[in-house]
């Protein structure tokens, strides 16, 4: 059967169009959902031009209040019923209440070759330790942050003169070609780890 994949998003959404870009075909999953925590992320114009439908849960009026911010969430992507959730680019921490709703169903994909570097600002980290090579990674997500059982790595060079936008430009357009194939892999049930360089 199809897997239907929801898409969390925070920003731009460039993951998420090459995301929904790869599901065609004899792909075996479809879109279902683009969701954003806020109305201004620019990625859910771009869902809407593709045919996705499209939700925002704001996390402002729940300041403060987390659980019920993800209550809300929860709702709003079971309403769309997806066997799948891929976080590309979403920007809220989710706490183990949310995660145990959605574990082995959840994944998430993170700008550094993990476990180097969680959490934010990943390419002026790996410039300032002086990284040689940098990358992306996609993992199962659980309730650690920016942890969880690796699904893929891309590996890209780190160049003279990089600086934390020239890596992060590269380090996307690897995001670009690891993130489909680990959907892909993950939507037919095998969890085996890609590795690209
Ligand atoms: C991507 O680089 C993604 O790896 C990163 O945000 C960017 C979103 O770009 N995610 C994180 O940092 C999560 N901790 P996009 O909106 O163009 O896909």
């Amino acid at each position: 059967m199809t897997k239907r994949v929801a898409i969390l998003i925070s920003g731009g959404g460039s993951n998420m169009v090459s995301l929904v870009r790869s599901m065609t075909g004899d792909h075996p999953a479809r879109p279902c959902l683009v969701l954003a925590n806020s109305a201004d992320a620019g990625g859910l114009a771009r869902a809407a031009e593709m045919g996705v439908p499209t939700e925002v849960v704001d996390h402002r009026p729940h300041k403060g209040d987390r659980a019920s911010f993800e209550d809300a969430l929860h709702d709003v992507i079971a309403s769309h019923a997806p066997d799948i959730i891929c976080l590309a680019g979403f920007m809220r921490v989710l706490t183990e209440g949310f995660v145990s709703r959605w574990q082995g169903r959840m994944i998430n994909i993170h700008p550094s070759l993990l476990p180097k570097y969680r959490g934010l600002h990943t390419h002026a980290r790996a410039l300032e330790a002086g990284e040689t090579e940098a990358g992306c990674t996609v993992h199962e997500v659980t309730a650690a942050l920016d942890d969880g059982p690796i699904l893929g790595q891309a590996r890209v060079p780190v160049r003279e003169g990089d600086t934390p936008e020239t890596l992060a430009a590269r380090v996307l357009e690897s995001e670009h070609r690891l993130y489909p194939a680990v959907l892909r892999r993950f939507a037919a049930g095998d969890r085996t780890p890609i590795w690209l360089e």
